[in-house]
């Protein structure tokens, strides 16, 4: 098994490699992660003078959508990959956002103290921890009591084809490995319950969680194509293994699998995740 430490420093690089397309396919991304935020941001109870922390922020969310909500509030943006939050940075001076700090941080180890934000949100970051029971105390510690935490993650591949058909047709030039359970991987918190019992067993109550669709739109197979190879990260892993000639390949399975998701010159190919909340 890994160390803390080597599964930090290697979700450390491929998010640091995986900035880019990010930046690039932000309006695609963001416009399919947008109903997890919004649904996440509903639980959180956020107030106009709140301090918010968002964990793994990534690109900026949902940590800058809060920022807008909170006109005398206050948001710091936390990530492990400082190049992800040079991205946040980026789009928030784009959005005229000025009430958030950013801070390069790992979410087993926050550099904050006990009791500091009325409220934690961690969109799409849980799976990605080394040590998730540590982080989700680390995330109890922080909050004030009272204070809320909301998640998300990704439900089993069958119900997420926009990624689930980008592995399948590198499955068709590459053997599939199973993932280790142990280690970070897309789909690791998939199981129903999995993040509640980390919530519960950090100490929180009345936790709940609940399943939102997605849909990730582009407007072309081709796009589809672009966009799923430039920023996912288990699909820009597989295909780092190949040649250009047996990229081609896949790519081209994929944008003729992705045709029976086309329809009015768009491609809307849909998935679903899964949201958590826990009040401390
Ligand atoms: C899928 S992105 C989610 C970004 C954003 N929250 C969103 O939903 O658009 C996952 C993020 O988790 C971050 N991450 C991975 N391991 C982490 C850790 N140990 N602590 C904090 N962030 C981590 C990555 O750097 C990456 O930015």
């Amino acid at each position: 098994m890994p160390s803390a430490d080597d599964v930090r420093d290697a979700q450390r690089e491929t998010w640091a490699g995986l900035s880019t397309g990010w930046e690039k396919w932000d309006m695609v991304i963001m416009d399919q992660l947008r109903p997890i935020g919004a649904a996440m941001i509903e639980r959180l109870a956020i107030a106009d003078d709140h301090h918010h922390l968002d964990i793994a922020s990534g690109t900026g969310e949902p940590g800058l959508t809060i920022a807008t909500l909170m006109p005398t509030g206050r948001v710091v943006l936390t990530d492990l990959a400082a190049e992800m939050l040079d991205v946040a940075a980026r789009r928030a001076v784009t959005q005229g956002i000025t009430n958030i700090a950013t801070k390069a941080c790992s979410a087993d180890g926050l550099p904050f103290d006990d009791a500091t934000f009325d409220s934690v949100s961690a969109r799409f970051g849980y799976m990605f921890f080394p040590d998730m029971a540590k982080a989700t105390a680390e995330f109890a510690r922080v909050l004030r009591p009272g204070g809320r935490l909301c998640a998300s993650v990704w439900v089993k591949p069958d119900a997420n084809p926009w990624t689930a058909l980008a592995m399948a047709s590198i499955a068709t030039e590459i053997p599939p490995v199973p993932p280790d359970p142990n280690s970070p991987h897309m789909f690791r918190c998939a199981a129903p319950g999995y993040v509640s019992a980390l919530f519960e067993r950090a100490g929180l109550h009345d936790v709940a969680e609940w399943d939102v669709p997605v849909e990730l739109t582009t407007q072309s197979p081709a796009q589809y194509w672009q966009v799923i190879s430039e920023h996912v990260s288990p699909v820009v892993a597989a295909l780092r293994q190949v040649d250009d000639a047996t990229r081609e390949r896949i790519g081209e399975h994929a944008i003729e699998q992705v045709r029976a998701f086309e329809n009015n010159g768009k491609v809307r190919v849909p998935g679903m995740a899964r949201c958590i909340v826990g009040t401390r």
